[in-house]
């Protein structure tokens, strides 16, 4: 569990901010998309999801912006996303895994959200996304080591979120308990 420490750090740095949403971010296949959905169930909250804005708002699937207009394309339109998730309230946002590697995302997230984190084994990621072919980035010969590597290049921008959950062998419900528990002390007075 890597909820503990950072968790009490958290608080004490999220005090003087004003948490209308809960972002979810994360490597892809940790879950965010379906936690997030019970989550926002649970609090009645809306949910969004960065993937699914930018898919609606350009009428083309993730795929097909990376493959006709290339990756920084995509970025492009995800740093735009995020600039207007600020008017939001009660939302649980759920973001694309390459998200918070631009640090303006996750700064701009953290105007308005208590930011969490994701967090899997290479493994289970592994596990979770090796029967699907949505993914551009996983479509490679090799995205076992593709996982691997971009966890590792990534795992420094992850770890700035407010709270890191752990998901491995833990069901969907046990997390979203514990992002729902985070929540509520983080906004509690
Ligand atoms: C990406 C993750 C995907 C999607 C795109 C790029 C990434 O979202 O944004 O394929 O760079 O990690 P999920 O994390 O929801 O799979």
């Amino acid at each position: 569990m890597l909820v503990g420490p950072k968790s009490a750090n958290a608080i004490a740095v999220i005090s003087t901010r004003h948490l209308a949403n809960l972002a979810l971010i994360g490597f892809m296949g940790t879950g965010k998309t379906t936690v997030g959905r019970l989550v926002a169930e649970s609090l009645h909250f809306d949910f969004l999801d960065t993937d699914e804005l930018i898919q609606s708002s350009t009428g083309r699937s993730v795929a097909e912006i990376f493959s006709r207009e290339g990756e920084s394309a995509f970025r492009a339109l995800e740093h735009r996303v995020v600039n207007e998730l600020a008017a939001r309230g009660q939302t649980v946002i759920s973001t694309g895994g390459g998200l918070p590697t631009n640090g303006d995302n996750l700064a701009a997230l953290k105007t308005h959200a208590l930011v969490i984190c994701l967090w899997a084994s290479t493994e289970q990621i592994w596990e979770r996304v090796h029967l699907q072919t949505h993914r551009p980035l996983l479509q490679g010969p090799d995205p076992q080591t593709k996982i691997r590597e971009l966890l590792a290049e990534r795992k420094q921008f992850y770890l700035q979120a407010d709270v890191l959950v752990n998901t491995d062998q833990r069901s969907v419900r046990e997390v979203a308990q514990q992002i729902i528990h985070q929540f509520k002390v983080a906004t509690s007075d």
